[in-house]
C-alpha cells in the first residue's frame, strides 16, 4: 500500500540524517494537558522544544492524530479528517531553516521523485531568510514563492496576535500544484487560493520564538524544527488522486459501505467518505482506550460513532454496521498497528454497543419529541423549543431535520436562533476543550504526572 511504503520511506530517509525513530505517542497525551486528543507530532516533544535533554536532538515520527475542529467538513472536502497520520521531523536546538528545508526538498523531489514543476512554496511575510533560502539555495523561481502573513504562515495559526504563549515560529509550507485543469482557473491562482487546485502538502515550522503574557516574541535560545506532513494527503498526491478518500488506504471501506446503500442520494460519496473517516477514528480512540461516554473525550468519540449512524441511516443502512467494518480497519492500518487485529473483536464490541443505543434512541424519537414538546403546542415558547431542540442534538445526537418535521407537522414554533445560539455557545466550549489552549508548552504542565489509565472496556462497558 502507498501509504506503508510512504510513512516506510519517510522514516528511513530521516534515519539516515541522524533522527531517532520515535514511536507514535497515544491519541491520548500522556504528558500534555492542554488538549484532548494529540492533534500534531510534535505534542509529544514539548519537553524537548522546551530545553530538556532526552539524549537525542534529532526525532522522526509517524503520529496518529485526531482533529475535532474540522468534523462538518470532513467528507465535503478532498482532505479533512478527524483520525490522520502525520509524518513529522524535529530538530531540539540542533538544525534549523537551512536543513529543513534542503531535507524537505530532498525527500519529495529525490526520494519520492515529485517533479519540481509542481511544487510551490508559502513563507512568513517577514521571513526573509526562508524566503533566501528557497529562492538561493533550493533555487525555486520566484513567483512560485508566496509570502503569507499570520493565519497561514506563524505556528500555532495567529499566535503573535492571539496566543497562546509558549515557543511559536514563521512556518514554510510546501503546496502541490494539481494544474491549471483543476481550480478555478484564474491566471494569478496561487497557494493563497483556496479553490483546490493548490494542495499543502508539508508545513516546517520553524520554532524561534516564545509567546510572552503581553504578546512580545523572545527569541529563544535554542532553535527548534517541528514539521508536519499529513501522510493520506501525501498518499492523494503520490496515487495522482483528487481526494484523499480515493487512496488505496480507504477503498475497502469504501467499497464495503457503498455495497450497503439502499437509498440513493446526492450527497452520497461525502457521506460515505465521513463515515470511513470516522470509523478509522472511533477505532483508535477505543483502541487508546476512549471508550463513548457524555463526556470529554468519550463526547467526541460517541459524536463521531452517531454522526456517522445518521448519516448511515439517510443511505437507507438501518442496522448496525460500524462494528463490522472494523477488521477493514485492522486490514489497512496492520503494518502501522500489526496489534489492531488482536483487539479488533473487543473494539468491534464497544462499537456495536453503541450502534445498538443510539438505533434504538432514534427508533424511539417520536416517544422523546412528544415528551419534550407536546406542552409547546398549547403554549408557545419557541426560545425554549430552539434550546431543546439542541439539547435533543446534542445530548442524543437527534438531527434537526427530524426534529423540525415533528415540529412542523404538530404546528410548534421554534427559533432557529436560539438553536444556533445554543450551538455557537457549545460549539465555543468543545472548542475551548479540544483545541490546544493557555500556554501551549506550558512548562508546569509538563511536570504533571496523571495516574496511569487502566482500560477496562474491553470487559466493562462502565467503570
Ligand atoms: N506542528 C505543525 C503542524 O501541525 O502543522
Amino acid at each position: 500500500m502507498q501509504v506503508d511504503f510512504l510513512r516506510e520511506k519517510f522514516l528511513k530517509f530521516f534515519q539516515s540524517k541522524k533522527h531517532k525513530i520515535v514511536e507514535s505517542d497515544s491519541l491520548v497525551p500522556k504528558d500534555d494537558p492542554t488538549v484532548l486528543f494529540t492533534p500534531a507530532g510534535m505534542n509529544q516533544f514539548k519537553k524537548e522544544f522546551l530545553g530538556f535533554d532526552s539524549g537525542f536532538k534529532r526525532a522522526a515520527t509517524s503520529q496518529r492524530c485526531l482533529r475535532t475542529d474540522d468534523l462538518d467538513k470532513v467528507g465535503k472536502t478532498s482532505s479533512h479528517h478527524t483520525f490522520f497520520e502525520m509524518l513529522g521531523n524535529f530538530s531540539f536546538g540542533d538544525y534549523f531553516k537551512e536543513e529543513a528545508i534542503a531535507w524537505a526538498w530532498e525527500f519529495l523531489t529525490k526520494e519520492l521523485k515529485i517533479s519540481r514543476d509542481r511544487l510551490w512554496v508559502s513563507v512568513y511575510k517577514d521571513d526573509f531568510e526562508a524566503y533566501g533560502i528557497w529562492k538561493d539555495k533550493i533555487g525555486i523561481p520566484v513567483k512560485k514563492i508566496v509570502k503569507l502573513g499570520d493565519k497561514d504562515n506563524f505556528w500555532p495559526a495567529e499566535a503573535k496576535t492571539k496566543g497562546p504563549n509558549g515557543p511559536c515560529g514563521p512556518c514554510s509550507e510546501i503546496f502541490y500544484d494539481f494544474g491549471v485543469d483543476i481550480g478555478c482557473g484564474k491566471p494569478d491562482c496561487s497557494p493563497a487560493c483556496s479553490c483546490g487546485r493548490f494542495v499543502e502538502i508539508w508545513n516546517l515550522v520553524f520554532t524561534q520564538f516564545n509567546r510572552k503574557d503581553d504578546g512580545t516574541l523572545e527569541s529563544l535560545p535554542n532553535k527548534n524544527i517541528d514539521t508536519g506532513m499529513g501522510l493520506e494527503r501525501l498518499a492523494s498526491v503520490m496515487e495522482g488522486k483528487q481526494s484523499n478518500f480515493e487512496i488505496d488506504l480507504f477503498a475497502p471501506i469504501v467499497k464495503e459501505i457503498k455495497k450497503r446503500i439502499t437509498v440513493k442520494i446526492a450527497s452520497e460519496k461525502e457521506f460515505v467518505y465521513a463515515i470511513a473517516d470516522h470509523l478509522r477514528a472511533a477505532v483508535f480512540c477505543i483502541y487508546d482506550g476512549v471508550l463513548p461516554s457524555n463526556e470529554g473525550r468519550g463526547y467526541v468519540v460517541r459524536k463521531i460513532i452517531r454522526k456517522s449512524l445518521l448519516h448511515l441511516k439517510t443511505l437507507g443502512i438501518n442496522e448496525p454496521l460500524m462494528n463490522k467494518l472494523v477488521p477493514l480497519v485492522a486490514q489497512v492500518m496492520r503494518v502501522p498497528y500489526p496489534d489492531l487485529k488482536d483487539k479488533q473483536e473487543d473494539i468491534a464490541l464497544v462499537i456495536l454497543n453503541e450502534e445498538k443505543n443510539f438505533i434504538n434512541v432514534l427508533g424511539s424519537s417520536e416517544e422523546l419529541f412528544k415528551s419534550k414538546f407536546d406542552a409547546f403546542i398549547e403554549k408557545p415558547d419557541s426560545e425554549t423549543v430552539g434550546n431543546v431542540a439542541f439539547m435533543l442534538h446534542d445530548t442524543y445526537g437527534i438531527p434537526l431535520e427530524l426534529t423540525c418535521q415533528w415540529l412542523d407537522k404538530h404546528k410548534v414554533c421554534f427559533s432557529r436562533k436560539a438553536f444556533e445560539q445554543a450551538m455557537e455557545e457549545q460549539r465555543l466550549r468543545s472548542k475551548s476543550g479540544s483545541a490546544m489552549k493557555g500556554d501551549v508548552f506550558d512548562a508546569k504542565g509538563l511536570g504533571l504526572k496523571l495516574d496511569a489509565t487502566k482500560f477496562t472496556g474491553y470487559k466493562e462497558n462502565s467503570t
